[in-house]
């Protein structure tokens, strides 16, 4: 039977140049006597007719050698070399390439990281998660293009399904009940009946694996165009709950996750908002141990910190008409992240319009007069000075004093600095 050739959807679907690169690459191997291939998600994506962004290569031969030469050719880009895996990638200027040593890995026991060896192509497509994303593409001269399907890849990818190669497959890395999810969402198919079975029976296994894991996970899932469609059956399968047996999904999450991306484009901000909503339910204790099982830097969990505590103080933005000094006094010092969070939540459009008077105007009112000025109209260091500043910047903010005459003349009546 003829095989599928890929060079087309190749060419249309890659980023501008990498052809070019990846000729250059197969050189390299060649005269070394090695093969190379694109695999995993690569192929998945061409098949579909997605474009290609992540170039993934298999090397029959030393990957890491390979990289570092390429790097030297292409003049341009980060060299990254990880030898324990005997992996390498290069992040250039509108190419990520990745290169792997084909391999055959070892689980010592269940959650640990693999320990590989190298081994042919064959070997290294059937260690893989998900039929779908154990295909690949010859890169060699010879037959540059054809498709590598040992594992009937190209068949669950026209039927929409996911399904692991084997029994072990979840036991042995149970990342891979996140990424079944992940991938059914994304591409709208179905975790195949037995793989859905397995996953299932090993749910427990996910306890086996290091936050900072499960973290990437989770960044992976929110990197996708709808977390919440990934959550949603995430929590019918009781994935959450394996994370913190109090971690349920909020009933308003896909209108709150709506929101966020509304209002924040910025990759990193919209991470941090899906994360704090997504614990937004759970006790603020709870959500503190989440942050603390998922290994999150200080960052992280100041923000996650900061929503749960402002959530508590919500009322008070709801209560009446509030002078701006005090919606002020509410909001200063809570990481804009935090805001954001609780402005997405806030069923109240009272608590939502002073949320947002303060982001785009209150927070950025600054007094005219400075430390340094009430120094030297006779203020002494310390304390007062601060209450001072305090004073004259809520009076600003209530536009009760509007320029810097109004400032000395405001202070002076109320009796500082005599
Ligand atoms: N892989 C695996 N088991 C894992 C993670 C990855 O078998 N736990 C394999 C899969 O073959 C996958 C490849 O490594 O295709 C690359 O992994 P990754 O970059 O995470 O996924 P992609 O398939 O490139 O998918 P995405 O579109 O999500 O980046």
């Amino acid at each position: 039977m003829k095989r599928l050739n890929l060079a087309q959807q190749m060419a249309r679907r890659m980023p501008a140049g990498a052809l070019g690169t990846l000729e250059k690459v197969e050189k390299a191997a060649c005269q070394r006597g090695w093969r190379i291939y694109l695999a995993g998600g690569a192929v998945r994506d061409l098949l579909l007719r997605r474009p290609v962004l992540d170039i993934d290569l298999v090397v029959e031969g030393d990957a890491v050698q390979l990289a570092v030469e390429t790097a030297k050719t292409l003049k341009a880009g980060r060299l990254t070399i990880h030898p324990p895996f005997l992996t390498a990638s290069i992040r250039a200027p509108g190419l990520n390439m990745d290169f792997a040593t084909a391999r055959t890995e070892s689980y010592t026991c269940p959650g640990a990281l693999p320990s590989v060896r190298p081994a042919k192509l064959d070997d290294d497509l059937r260690r893989r998660d998900f039929s779908i994303n154990a295909m690949a593409v010859s890169l060699n001269s010879a037959d540059f293009g054809t498709l590598i399907d040992y594992c009937g890849g190209q068949a669950d990818l026209k039927a929409g399904l996911i399904r692991v190669l084997h029994e072990e497959s979840f036991r042995d890395d149970a990342t891979r009940i996140w990424r079944a999810v992940r991938y059914e969402q994304r591409l709208g198919f179905a975790i195949e009946r037995q793989t859905l079975t397995w996953l299932r029976h090993d749910l427990d296994k996910l306890q086996t694996v290091s936050g900072e894991r499960i973290r990437h996970e989770l960044e992976c899932v929110f990197a996708e165009p709808y977390p919440e469609k990934v959550f949603r059956r995430a929590t019918g399968l009781g994935i959450p709950k394996k994370l913190h047996p109090r971690l349920t999904m909020p009933r308003d999450l896909a209108r709150w996750y709506a929101r966020v991306r509304r209002v924040s484009t910025d990759k990193k901000t919209r991470g941090a908002l899906y994360l704090a909503l997504l614990t937004y339910n759970t006790s603020a204790a709870a959500a503190k141990q989440v942050c603390a099982s998922l290994g999150l830097d200080k960052k992280a969990t100041r923000i996650i910190d900061a929503t749960h505590s402002l959530k508590s103080r919500l009322d008070a933005l709801d209560d009446h008409p509030l002078q701006p000094s005090a919606i002020y006094q509410i909001l200063n010092g809570y990481a804009e992240e935090a805001i954001l969070a609780n402005l997405t939540t806030a069923r109240s459009g009272m608590v939502r319009r002073n949320i947002r008077f303060y982001l785009d105007e209150l927070r950025y009112v600054k007094t005219e007069l400075a430390g340094g000025d009430l120094l030297a109209i006779g203020m002494k260091k310390g304390p007062q000075i601060k209450a001072a500043l305090e004073y004259l910047l809520a009076a600003r903010l209530d536009g009760e004093v509007r320029t810097r005459r109004d400032e000395e003349k405001w202070l002076k009546e109320s009796g500082f600095g005599n």
